[in-house]
């Protein structure tokens, strides 16, 4: 155990480099409450919240990636969460189904936006599926959450569609209602991942595909820690999780803090900003 310890805390990690899709917060606000997070009567400030993501967009690029650009569109607050609007893998888009009606007009902004850039396959989920919030490419499956937002059902059809296994796991607590909140993929087949947001079955599948996952504790978590994206190298996180930094870091990982307190009003961070393109 302690040998093995010391093996992953030498490993060298490489990045890859990555295309990601963001959209400006150019309308964040918080007016409406479709999260535990979201306090419309809590004072928002759109221009500090256009800072924080232009600090997050600049950080990717200086560590060397594509960052695409989808327009906001007034009107779609959360519009600014684009993990939420597709999974892409292997040139193949699905675009989401959202389950509530104040985001469910930022779909044909985003299924332009695919067939614009020319992807190949591109297509609207049939069922409720909020893109990479609740699925997360590991390189090998696809992790699924469901509980609170996506449809059980869209299992079957990512499966289908991409033509990769998935993995069903559910999510038990509100504060972590999409998967990129509770857990997050680090790449080289490891992940981190808040247990006690999962079911009891899914925390067992969790234990025994990812033996050696870092596992956060509540407080790194409950400022959003989780919800980092990872190059396999440099893992952008919110700063304020320093229990999940030191981790990576013993693990060989470059943790880069950001500040997204502003979004986190709104129920996201660094993930939900980022949506991975694998052309
Ligand atoms: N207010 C948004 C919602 O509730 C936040 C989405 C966060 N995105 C994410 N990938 N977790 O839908």
């Amino acid at each position: 155990m302690q040998r093995n310890t010391e093996r992953r805390s030498t490993r060298i990690r490489t990045a890859t480099r990555r295309r990601y899709l963001m959209c400006r917060p150019t309308y964040f606000d918080v007016t409406y409450s479709i999260n535990v997070w979201m306090d419309p009567a809590r004072p928002t400030s759109a221009a500090l919240g256009q800072e924080q993501w232009k600090r997050l967009h600049d950080t990717f690029i200086t560590l060397g990636h594509d960052v695409e650009l989808i327009d906001p569109q007034p009107g779609l607050p959360d519009m600014v969460f684009s993990a939420n609007g597709a999974m892409a893998v292997d040139g193949r888009a699905l675009v989401a189904r959202f389950r509530n009606r104040q985001r469910t007009d930022e779909s044909a902004a985003y299924l332009d936006w695919f067939r614009a850039a020319g992807w190949s396959e591109v297509r609207q989920a049939e069922y409720i599926n909020e893109g990479e919030g609740d699925f997360l490419f590991t390189g090998r499956e696809i992790l699924a959450g469901s509980g609170f937002r996506s449809d059980p059902r869209a299992c079957r059809e990512v499966q289908e569609f991409f033509g990769l296994p998935v993995v069903p796991l559910v999510l038990v607590d509100p504060r972590f209602y999409h998967l990129d909140t509770a857990l997050a993929v680090l790449g080289h087949g490891e992940i981190m991942y808040y247990a006690d947001a999962f079911s009891e079955e899914s925390r067992a599948v969790l234990a025994e595909r990812f033996p050696d996952a870092i596992l956060a504790d509540e407080a790194d978590a409950a400022v959003f820690g989780l919800n980092a994206v990872s190059d396999g190298k440099n893992v952008i996180l919110p700063g304020q999780a320093t229990g999940l930094a030191d981790q990576l870091r013993q693990r060989g990982y470059t943790p880069v803090g950001a500040d997204l307190t502003e979004l986190l009003k709104a129920g996201g961070s660094v993930k939900c900003c980022t949506l991975e393109l694998r052309e």
